[in-house]
């Protein structure tokens, strides 16, 4: 029987707008199932969408939409991200998906005829974004939710209970059992302690909305969504209806999640699977959370980076090296933008760049073809002794999801490759005949070197490979890793510089913040008291607020002014909704000339204080009567 990899990502909720945060968890899981692909296993990477539940609804509902409809069109557009981020996933599972409703039902008729299901009544706190109940002790005083810090709402209704508690002391065995369960290890005994100190049952069921699916015995309720996603990963793989592909998958080798999801896959979905009777997944890998330039991802930040928007501007390829490089997979990372230019211009165009560039022109100024190895000295040695160890050490960090360290070592042979460039001196060696077979013996283990390379790159940078081993005209064949496998005779092409360097004086990067929040770092010239006479700043009540249509950033605002209305536009759209606006005090510049933006008439300008990305209106300390001037 051939070996066999299944590897998942969680399922997005259908209505998010992935970022280039949450792109990350598949962009790693693909990496994962492609270097297992090419290690023989016959693999299976799972991605998908999930589709049912509150917060879905009610986003379908805002926009006057049948929740049905809105998601068929939202899940078209992950599947397009997903191809064009060239994820090489085998299923795309959808949980309105029939199959999928199907299996839910049968699971969840099963673990209810084990009797590990009850009716109860559910009262306390639910946080609608994250579909996540949360208990008084879990909260603090201003009922927020702990993951994601919204408010949250207060729920009672009669729902069924899942016997989460009677797989406490089961689930803590198999942990100790199984110390490879759940990676990394600070992830694995955050686990054990929640296990130590006792689960509660969970409500798996809701009444007071229907966009889920039905109970088999209680068509008025509807089956909890986290429930219901979780089952995704065996619906997928044919669970309840293709025996022979669930038992040739199942269980998984990883699920991989971000960390704020790991207590569903590591304490819920194996307790429900040991009621099933069913085998657990080998391992849940629960990676960290990036920010992007040390900030929270978050729409209002004008931060939630579109990974396409950032392969477009840079290739996929280099994006995908400088996640896997620079952030150390399983803790958190910080997406920078200057930090990816340093790698593109320091790893990709410099050192590999270079190494590619110089050697193969070499090889063209210097030969017909590729010529075989005939005179070796003691430097080569040493070129050898690093790459045998280079390709041992990748295997092993490739196993262990240690990407960086990975990444490291293949860089580190590329560098050693450039130094060996400067102490054999082709250039020197070329201007001799009589060494001409040296040069060839050179050049030959420079190219073997590239051809190591992109075999070692070809999971991560699928295309940068590729066109590596074109150029070398050389087979991507893991089992050809080693040295002097290259096959010499053959035909090189030079071709373009893999990687152009990045221009940083002309080059404009693409994650802005909105124009207001531009840091205003010039000093400006003395001014006298006259001038600032000159202008006439009151304070502001706003009374009405909305966006101005086709901008993110403008806000049409109308102010009261001691009885007097205006209407002026103001650019903190991007960070303040309209609604938080209204009924606030501001000040404004009240003599400003008016002016038209995007159409609109402004008669006046707001004040904010600028702090690189951060932006906040300035309001009046205490209450005072709109008009009341400043001075
Ligand atoms: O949780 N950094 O879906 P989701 C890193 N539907 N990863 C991030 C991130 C960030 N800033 N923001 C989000 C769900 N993610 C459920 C899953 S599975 C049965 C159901 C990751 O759309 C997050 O950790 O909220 C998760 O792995 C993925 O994006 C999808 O999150
Ligand atoms: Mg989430």
């Amino acid at each position: 029987m051939s070996k066999t990899f299944y590897v998942t990502t969680p399922i997005y909720y259908v209505n998010s707008d992935p970022h280039i945060g949450s792109a990350y968890t598949t962009i790693v899981a693909d990496v994962v199932a492609r270097y297992k692909r090419m290690m023989g296993y016959d693999t299976f990477f799972l991605t998908g969408t999930d589709e049912h539940g509150q917060k879905i609804l009610r986003a379908a509902k805002e926009k006057g939409l049948d929740p049905q409809n809105f998601v068929d069109d939202l899940a078209t557009k992950f599947v397009k991200l997903w191809k064009e981020l060239d994820i090489s996933n085998d299923l795309f599972i959808r949980t309105t998906d029939d199959y999928h409703v199907k299996t839910v039902q049968s699971l969840f008729q099963k673990i209810y005829d084990n009797k590990d299901i009850y009716l109860g009544k559910y009262e306390g706190w639910y946080c609608v974004h994250d579909e996540t109940f949360w208990t008084e002790k879990d909260i603090g005083p201003d009922k927020l939710c702990p993951v994601c810090h919204r408010p949250l709402e207060h729920v009672e209704e009669e729902n069924y209970f899942f016997k989460l508690s009677k797989y406490t002391k089961p689930l803590l065995e198999y942990f100790k059992a199984h110390p490879d369960f759940v990676e990394p290890d600070f992830r694995r005994n955050e686990m054990i302690r929640i296990l130590e100190g006792g689960l509660d049952d969970i409500s798996v069921s809701r009444t007071s909305f229907n966009w889920g699916i039905p109970l088999p015995f209680d068509s008025k309720h509807v089956i909890y969504v986290w429930f219901d996603a979780l089952i995704n990963y065996i619906s997928a793989i044919g669970y309840g209806r293709d025996d022979k592909m669930f038992n040739k998958y199942w269980p998984a080798d990883v699920h991989f999640v971000g960390k704020e999801i790991n207590r569903f896959h590591s304490l819920i979905w194996p307790a429900m699977l040991m009621s099933a009777g069913l085998p657990l997944p080998k391992k849940i890998f629960a990676h960290g959370w990036l920010t992007v330039n040390g900030e929270k991802i978050s729409k209002s930040k004008g931060n939630a980076v579109d990974p396409r928007i950032l392969v477009n501007a840079y290739g996929l390829d280099a994006v995908k090296y400088y996640l896997l490089r620079d952030i150390s997979f399983g803790n958190d990372g910080d997406f920078s933008e200057d930090n990816l230019i340093v790698r593109i211009n320091a790893d990709l165009a410099n050192d590999l760049g270079n190494l590619v560039h110089r050697t193969l022109s070499m090889v063209n100024q210097n030969f017909s073809e590729l010529p075989s190895p005939k005179v070796e000295s003691a430097v080569d040695e040493d070129l050898k002794t690093l790459l045998l160890k280079t390709i041992d050490d990748y295997f092993k960090y490739m196993e262990k999801f240690k990407f960086t360290e990975s990444l490291t070592q293949i860089w580190d042979l590329i560098k050693f490759s450039n130094k060996y460039v400067d102490l054999t001196e082709p250039w020197l060696l070329a201007k001799d005949p009589s060494k001409h077979e040296r040069l060839g013996t050179v050049l030959y283990n420079l190219v073997d070197v590239i051809r190591n390379v992109s075999i070692m790159l070809s999971p991560i940078m699928v295309k940068t490979a590729q066109n590596l081993s074109n150029k070398i005209n050389q087979k991507i064949d893991v089992n050809l890793l080693g040295w002097h496998k290259t096959i010499s005779g053959v035909k090189i092409e030079v071709g373009d510089p893999l990687f152009p360097r990045i221009d940083t004086t002309i080059w404009k990067k693409v994650i802005k913040m909105v124009e207001t929040n531009e840091q205003v770092s010039d000093k400006k010239p003395e001014i006298t008291i006259e001038d600032f006479a000159k202008l006439d700043l009151r304070v502001a009540k706003i009374k009405q607020a909305e966006r101005v249509p086709k901008s993110d950033k403008l806000v049409k605002l109308l102010l009261d002014i001691a009885g007097e209305e205006r209407q002026i536009v103001a650019g903190i759209g991007a960070v303040y909704t309209p609604e938080s606006l209204i009924g606030r005090e501001i000040i404004v510049i009240y003599n400003l000339k008016p002016a038209k933006l995007m159409g609109v008439d402004s008669n006046g300008m707001l004040l904010a204080a600028k702090d690189g990305g951060k932006l906040r209106i300035l309001t009046v300390d205490g209450f005072v009567e709109t008009g009341a001037k400043i001075s």
